[in-house]
C-alpha cells in the first residue's frame, strides 16, 4: 500500500503533534511505502515570515527524523522540491467546480474567523489533491479536520479520470486514526498552536516543565475525590503511562487525598522518558544540517521518480505534450 501525508511548518512541534499525527505515521513505515513530506507551499497560505517559515521547515525535518522516520523506508521531503505537484495542481484546478471548494469546512472556518482570504487559501484543497494524486497513494493517514479535504481529492480523481477518459489517477482513502484521542492542551481545549496552549516536543526542559506544572485544573481541595475523566492532566498521562499507572492514578483521583501538583510532576517525568532519547536524537542533528538537508534531497528525488512518471501520464491524456513527443 502506498501511503502518503503532509504536515504544515506552521508553528513548533508539539505534543499534540506527536500523538495525533506523526507517531501513528512513522509506525506506519515498516509494512507500507510512504510518502511523507513538509507541507511548505501549504503554509504559505498563511505564514509571510521567511524566517519563521526556514525554522519552522527545520523544525518539522529535525523532528520526525529525530522521533524515528527512518529515510531508507520512508521517501521524506519538502514540497517545493517536488515541483510537479504545482503542475498538476493547476491541470487539478481545471477540473475543479467552485463550488466544491466554496463548501469546504476549514476554508469557511477561516472566513467566519474573519481571515481575508488568498486564492492560495481558496485552492488548498486543490493543491493537497495535487500531492496525494501525483504519487498515486492509496491511503492518506489524517485528522478527523483534513478529512474532507481528502473527499474532495477523491472527488478530483473521479473528475480528471472521467473527463479525459483515462485511469491514471488513483483513488486515495483517508485514514483516520479513531483511537487517537484529541490530545489535550494546557488549557483544557485540543491542543493547537492557535490557542497557544501547547507543550512543545524539543523546547528546553524547563520550559516544558513550566508548561506543564501551569496546566489549568480545577480547584477541588486536595482531600476531595476527583473526576479523572474531567482532567487534561490525566488526559496526556493516559497517552503516555502504561495502562496499570494509569488505573493506579485514576483509583487515586477518585479516594482524595491527592493534589494535582503530584500528577503534573509525574507527567513531566513521563514526558522525560517519551521524549528522552527523540530529544537527544534532535540535540545530534542540529549540529548535521546537512545531513538533514541530504536526506530531505534524496527524498524528493526519489518523490520525483513517482510524480514525474505521473506527469507524463496527466501530460498525454491533456493533450499537454511537447513537439511530436507523444512518448
Ligand atoms: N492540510 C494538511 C494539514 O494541515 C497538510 C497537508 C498538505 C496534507 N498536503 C497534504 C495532509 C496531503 C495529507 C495529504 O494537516
Amino acid at each position: 500500500m502506498r501511503v502518503l501525508s503532509g504536515i504544515q511548518p506552521s508553528g513548533r512541534l508539539h505534543l499534540g503533534n506527536y500523538f495525533g499525527a506523526m507517531r501513528p505515521q512513522i509506525a506506519m513505515q515498516a509494512d507500507h511505502q510512504c510518502f511523507y513530506f513538509i507541507a511548505n507551499y501549504h503554509a504559505l497560505t498563511s505564514l509571510n515570515d521567511h524566517k519563521l517559515m526556514e525554522e519552522y521547515t527545520r523544525g518539522v525535518a529535525l523532528g520526525y527524523l529525530a522521533l524515528g522516520l527512518d529515510p531508507a523506508k520512508t521517501a521524506f521531503y519538502r514540497q517545493t522540491d517536488v515541483p510537479e505537484v504545482c503542475e498538476l495542481s493547476w491541470i487539478l484546478s481545471c477540473v475543479t467546480p467552485m463550488g466544491l471548494l466554496q463548501r469546504c469546512h476549514s476554508y469557511k472556518d477561516k472566513v467566519a474567523q474573519g481571515i481575508s482570504p488568498n486564492h492560495g487559501l481558496f485552492c488548498y484543497p486543490v493543491l493537497m489533491a495535487a500531492d496525494i494524486l501525483i504519487v498515486k497513494s492509496q491511503l492518506v493517514p489524517v485528522g478527523q479536520d483534513q478529512k474532507q479535504h481528502v473527499e474532495v481529492a477523491q472527488d478530483l480523481q473521479t473528475k480528471f479520470n472521467q473527463g479525459f477518459n483515462c485511469e491514471v489517477l488513483v483513488r486515495p482513502e483517508p485514514l483516520i486514526k479513531e483511537e487517537v484521542a484529541v490530545i489535550p492542551g494546557v488549557d483544557g481545549r485540543k491542543m493547537s498552536k492557535s490557542y497557544d496552549n501547547t507543550i512543545e516536543l524539543f523546547c528546553p526542559e524547563n520550559q516544558a516543565k513550566k508548561r506543564i506544572m501551569s496546566m489549568k485544573t480545577d480547584s477541588t481541595p486536595v482531600e476531595e475525590p476527583k473526576d479523572p475523566g474531567k482532567c487534561s492532566v490525566m488526559a496526556l498521562l493516559k497517552v503516555m503511562a502504561s495502562p496499570d499507572e494509569v488505573t493506579d492514578w485514576e483509583d487515586r483521583y477518585r479516594q482524595g487525598g491527592m493534589g494535582y501538583g503530584e500528577v503534573k510532576k509525574r507527567l513531566f517525568e513521563l514526558y522525560k522518558e517519551t521524549l528522552g532519547e527523540a530529544r537527544q536524537r534532535h540535540a545530534e542533528l542540529e549540529k548535521h544540517p546537512e545531513e538533514v538537508e541530504r536526506v530531505l534531497l534524496d527524498g524528493a528525488r526519489r518523490a520525483r521518480e513517482v510524480a514525474s512518471e505521473t506527469m507524463r501520464e496527466v501530460r498525454k491524456v491533456t493533450g499537454m505534450v511537447r513537439g511530436e513527443g507523444r512518448q
